[in-house]
């Protein structure tokens, strides 16, 4: 089979690899749809520490069951599935408390199993046992239901916010996460949307989706300004980083009105430390939230979100490559070209 394979020397290629087989207790998918994430895309720019070589990229997937070891019990073959790729030890105090993501020997789906980069992927063991795997609704096209993992990560992140009616929510970047969170903060209630982003042509593309959105550019704009005349002066409720830039919390944290909340969902580079000033949040009575990744719970939360409607995701599954063109995909992510690549095998 055609897979997108990490090799020993931080390298990406398209290989001709062996196709997998399930044991007794996995599974194999033909893969009907991937995503490429942010995660991907840093891997394909610096490689990655984390991933043990060689090995299948790629986390966000949809599949139908083609194989299925003769001691996994509730899924057949024909049955279209998601598969949330964080997969928890189940025995840990943070697994127990259904927070998998935190789990002390979290394994993921891409990184420590071969992902979905490929024509067909095993579904490991851990991820049937600790309920990773969703059953999909007939009414969910691939296309969309492959967005559920990111979205999940958005939903965790919103669980800390508390999003609601009359908030005004500042994002930093209008990739397709911080387009995602946009969408979101508008179904919980929020007043306002503020986009702050430094990318002209990435505001615009967001725009273009989202015509509620109030675009602000920090570089050619006085961002502290702009805020206050949006605020009446106060500040922004909530202020979610949206990319992975210390100087956006720091931004973040100037804008943030007295008792709001921040959500630094971009993890910044490693040693990268202190863009934070913890006078503020002390004095200005301001929470500060991380997060990270998603549980198989939000995964499924992010399904219904999609399958029903209440969340629109067609206007950022547009762009499709197939997996031959996977190349093209990263290229048009890596140039900010485009906001979200799916790959249809
Ligand atoms: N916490 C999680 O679970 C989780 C999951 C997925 C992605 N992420 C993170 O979310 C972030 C966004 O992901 P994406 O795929 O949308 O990335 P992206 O690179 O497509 O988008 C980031 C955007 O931020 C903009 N930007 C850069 N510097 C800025 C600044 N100083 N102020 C405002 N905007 C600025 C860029 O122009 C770009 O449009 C990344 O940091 C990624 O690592 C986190
Ligand atoms: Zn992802
Ligand atoms: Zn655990």
């Amino acid at each position: 089979m055609l897979a997108f394979v990490y090799g020993t020397q931080k390298s990406l290629a398209l290989l001709e690899i062996e196709a997998p087989k399930p044991t007794d207790e996995s599974a194999v998918i033909k893969v009907v749809a991937t995503s490429i994430c942010g995660t991907d895309l840093r891997t394909y720019r610096f490689g990655s520490p984390k991933i043990k070589a060689p090995r299948v990229i790629g986390h966000e997937v949809v599949g139908e069951i083609i194989a299925i070891g003769k001691n996994v019990h509730g899924f057949s073959v024909g049955d279209r599935v998601q598969v949330a790729p964080a997969i928890g030890c189940g025995k840990c105090i943070y697994c127990k408390e259904g927070h998998t993501n935190l789990c002390d020997a979290l394994e993921t789906i891409g990184f420590d199993y071969d992902g979905t980069f490929a024509e067909f992927m095993e579904i490991p063991q851990a991820a049937i046992d600790r309920g990773n795997v969703t059953k999909l609704s007939e009414d969910v096209p691939n296309e969309q239901a492959v967005l559920a993992e990111p979205v999940a990560c958005i939903i965790n992140a919103h669980q800390y916010l508390n999003i609601h009616s009359g908030d005004v929510v500042a994002i930093f970047g209008s990739g397709f996460i911080g387009c995602m969170h946009a969408e979101l903060a508008a179904i919980e209630g929020a007043e306002k949307v503020i986009m702050v982003e430094v990318n002209p042509a990435r505001a615009e593309a967001a725009r273009k989706i989202n015509d509620s959105l109030i675009i602000v550019n920090p570089n050619n704009q006085n961002l502290g300004e702009e805020i206050k005349k949006l605020t009446g002066g106060r500040g922004v409720n909530v202020s979610i980083v949206a990319c992975s830039v210390g100087s956006a919390q720091t931004d973040a944290m100037n804008i943030t009105a007295k008792r709001g909340r921040i959500s630094l969902f971009g993890g910044l580079p490693t040693n990268s430390t202190g863009f934070i000033d913890s006078n503020m949040i002390h004095y200005r009575e301001i929470s500060v939230f991380g997060v990270h990744a998603s549980s198989p719970t939000q995964n499924r939360e992010a399904l219904q979100l999609i399958s029903s409607g209440i969340l629109n995701v067609k206007p950022y599954a547009s762009n499709i490559f197939t997996l031959q063109d996977i190349g093209k995909a990263f290229e048009a992510l890596n140039s900010e070209k485009i906001m979200k690549a799916i790959i249809i095998p």
